[in-house]
């Protein structure tokens, strides 16, 4: 059903994207170490990692770094992996029972995260090797923060050393994610390491009016041509928005209020990216003068400084804006998503 709001995990009901899949398996078939898969949210990023991992027949694990939180410890990484092996339990527990810091309880896997016996996300990997595995990793710019440079090293470890491992790593933000891997940081242990990269582009006009034809034609509902072009006019190609908006409006058949909810849905993951810092403040209203179309450097700069009513340092704006970007927010003074933006335009000063 291509109108279902979960990430998909097979090709029936993930619409296109069949040189994506292809790509990806490919890069498991030749046993590459590292592969990213990249694009903004709701581009489908997780649907087609799931549906990829589902179709090749190797052994894999995804650590779901969604819920991370920015100052995240050792003891909620460790429940991520705790989370993953026990998912895959069957097809590992002949490694996981000799690894010392690992016990299996019933069908749960608990990891020793300190003392003497704990085991090392390193030591984890090299026992992880013993057999063809793809580690996955969703969100993975998440992993950013205090322990950035112990699951840096461990990775980088297992490139160099762990043969078997082939890592797909996914993320939103993908400036934040080249900042964590530090492939051009001669200071990152990942420095120098060539990796595949794949980027999840939006679907152009055709194709979307042609996915959400499918989604309705699935649930048998026949549905006018001028909603379907109100549809792809404002949510633009993006799958994740697109599957919002039918399911909606099969449900509720009013698109007026279809786009409200998807405005304080925007609204609110607004709130989260930019944090409660005084800081973010600036940064909301940043966003808010690009989204009124001020799509220049001086211009965004008036616009600042009449909104907060001071001068404002150049090399603070540029800091913001360079971020912004690096979240996958905006690219030359536009957004990337067209609800974020409408989003934007309604932020409180
Ligand atoms: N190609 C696709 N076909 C059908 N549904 C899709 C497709 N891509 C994404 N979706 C849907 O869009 C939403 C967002 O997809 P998801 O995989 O979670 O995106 P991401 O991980 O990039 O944020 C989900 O509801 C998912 O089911
Ligand atoms: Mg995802």
């Amino acid at each position: 059903m291509i109108f279902d709001e979960r990430p998909k995990d097979n090709r029936r009901d993930l619409f296109d994207r069949e040189k994506e899949l292809e790509k990806i398996e490919n890069n498991i078939i030749a046993k590459k170490p590292l592969l990213l898969l990249v694009g903004v949210r709701r581009i489908g990023k997780t649907s087609v990692l799931q549906t990829a991992l589902n179709e090749i027949n190797e052994t894999s694990l995804i650590i779901d770094c969604r819920k991370l939180k920015e100052n995240y410890g050792r003891r909620d990484l460790y429940s991520l992996f705790s989370q993953s092996l026990t998912s895959r339990l069957d097809k590992l527990k002949d490694i996981l029972r000799k690894i010392n810091g690992v016990s299996i309880f019933g069908n749960y896997v608990e990891l020793k995260w300190s003392g003497k016996d704990y085991i090392s996300i390193a030591d984890l990997l090299d026992h992880l090797n013993e057999r063809r595995i793809i580690i996955a990793i969703d969100e993975a710019q998440k992993l950013r923060g205090p322990l950035s440079k112990e699951v840096k090293d461990a990775i980088a470890h297992a490139y160099d050393y762990d043969k078997n491992i082939t890592f797909i790593l996914t993320g939103s933000e993908v400036g934040l994610l080249y900042d964590f891997l530090g492939v051009n940081d001669v200071e990152s242990p990942l420095y120098g390491r060539y990796y595949n990269e794949i980027e999840l582009e939006r679907f152009d006009k055709e194709k979307s009016i042609e996915m959400l034809k499918k989604g309705f034609e699935e649930l048998s509902f026949s549905i006018k041509d001028d909603i379907i072009n109100s549809i792809v006019n404002e949510f633009d190609g993006i799958p994740g928005w697109l599957v919002f908006a039918g399911l909606q409006y099969f449900n509720k058949r009013d698109f007026n209020e279809i786009k409200e909810t998807a405005i304080s849905i925007a609204l609110n993951e607004i709130e989260k990216l930019t944090g409660k810092s005084p800081a973010s403040r600036r940064y909301k209203t940043v966003m808010k003068c690009i989204a009124k179309g001020n799509e220049s450097w001086s211009k965004v700069k008036e616009c600042l400084e009449l909104e907060e009513k001071s001068t404002i340092s150049s090399s603070i704006l540029s800091n913001i804006l360079g971020n912004l970007e690096k979240m996958s927010l905006i690219k030359d003074y536009k957004f990337l998503d067209p609800i974020y933006k409408e989003a934007s335009i309604r932020i409180k000063p």
